[in-house]
């Protein structure tokens, strides 16, 4: 008769294609029960937003189909998103995962990346969080066709605004800012970053967007030292100069020891209304470049299109009101692969506590 050992050795056959380990040391498999012949258990996968689920659920699937001696088999899939931060300083310990996203030069679509992913990974079932760090320029009030007042102060915390699903915090939402550059200097700004963080009820989020002012100044700068975060995501266009400054953001987050999630190229091509075809019109090929060279991985392209504008200024992101676009695909195989980085960030983590704890 089949037993559980064998079960576990046929599942341990099934490898995550991005963690590269098998799928029972990784301990996905939970609730494993076996009756002469009647198997359950659960899958428990590492982000609702990894590329590869259907992948591992099929393989697990006919992995069990071979077994002799399985009359009924019954798999619940569920995902619970790992901790891609080391939470030792106890900063921000509800949040798993914390993505700054960045760019050596203004105007390459961050806000527009950092919005339309965090949508798209909330709507995977994700809990998630949208921090707007552009302190001197808010936009993502606008893009969500949000004002003030939309955030509240209780017991000292701050409450995020809720839009659908997605916390967001933004300076956009003080009044008084509406209007107005902010002129505050470095270290008031720094300030500022650190309560939104640290000080802002951020219940229990999987992942935390950090959308960030472009360029290697203060608030960059203040992520980084403040708390623990995943990795960052650098948002690129075609154009060679933006490149060039990309890898400057890149150098800096580098040197300070955050991990590099990759690289999302904005704009990267026109995709035809008539002819359906994908014209690059500013060249092709930067951001994967820049992957290749620094060994960061290319994360997704992202076209130019004009409703993505749209939808932008009239508060209506496009992963809200036209999820079944090209440009909605575009920013759900770019979220996907954002969680599959911060899954890999994540699992390296725990073989490094892991290791710790064995010498110890
Ligand atoms: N893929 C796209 N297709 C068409 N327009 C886009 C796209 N991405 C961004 N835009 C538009 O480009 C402009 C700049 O985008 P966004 O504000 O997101 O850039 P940013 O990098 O955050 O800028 P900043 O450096 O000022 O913070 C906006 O008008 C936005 O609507
Ligand atoms: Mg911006």
């Amino acid at each position: 008769m089949v037993g559980v050992d064998q079960v576990l050795e046929k599942l341990a056959t099934v490898v995550d294609p991005d963690l590269k380990k098998d799928i029972v040391s990784m301990g996905m498999i939970k609730d494993l029960e076996l009756n002469s012949g009647d198997l359950k258990f659960t899958l428990e996968l590492t982000t609702p937003a990894c590329p590869f689920n259907d992948e591992i659920e099929a393989d697990v699937r006919k992995v069990i189909d071979d077994i002799d001696g399985i009359e009924n088999f019954d798999m619940k899939v569920t995902a619970k998103v790992m901790e891609g931060r080391s939470l030792d300083d106890d900063s921000l310990a509800t949040v798993k995962n914390v993505i700054g996203v960045a760019s050596g030069k203004g105007g390459v679509g961050k806000s527009t990346v950092s919005l339309n992913l965090a949508l798209a990974l909330s709507q995977t079932g994700a809990k998630v969080g949208l921090l707007d760090a552009d302190i001197y320029g808010p936009s993502i009030p606008l893009m969500l066709g949000m004002k003030d007042g939309a955030m509240e102060v209780e017991d000292n915390k701050l409450q995020p605004a809720t839009f659908n699903d997605l916390k967001v915090v933004s300076f956009g939402f003080f009044a008084e800012q509406e209007h107005q550059a902010a002129i505050y200097r470095g270290p008031i700004i720094s300030g500022i970053l650190k309560q939104f963080l640290v000080d802002t009820n951020w219940t229990n989020l999987d992942y935390l967007i950090v959308d960030l002012p472009p360029g290697t100044g203060d608030i960059p700068l203040t992520l980084a030292q403040t708390i623990p975060i995943t990795g960052i995501l650098v948002v690129t266009t075609p154009q060679d100069v933006a490149s060039n400054v990309a890898v400057k953001a890149i150098g800096m987050f580098d040197k300070l020891n955050v991990p590099i999630l990759g690289v999302v190229e904005n704009m990267s091509y026109f995709s035809c209304p008539d002819c359906s075809n994908k014209h690059y019109i500013f060249g092709n090929g930067g951001a994967k470049k820049i992957s290749e060279k620094h060994e960061i991985p290319f994360l997704g392209e992202i076209p130019l299109n004009s409703g993505i504008m749209e939808g932008s200024d009239l508060g209506k992101p496009v992963m809200m009101t036209n999820t079944e676009s090209p440009s909605a695909d575009a920013f759900r195989i770019a979220a996907k692969n954002v969680a599959a980085q911060c899954s890999i960030v994540a699992a390296k983590l725990q073989e490094e506590i892991q290791a710790e704890a064995t010498t110890n």
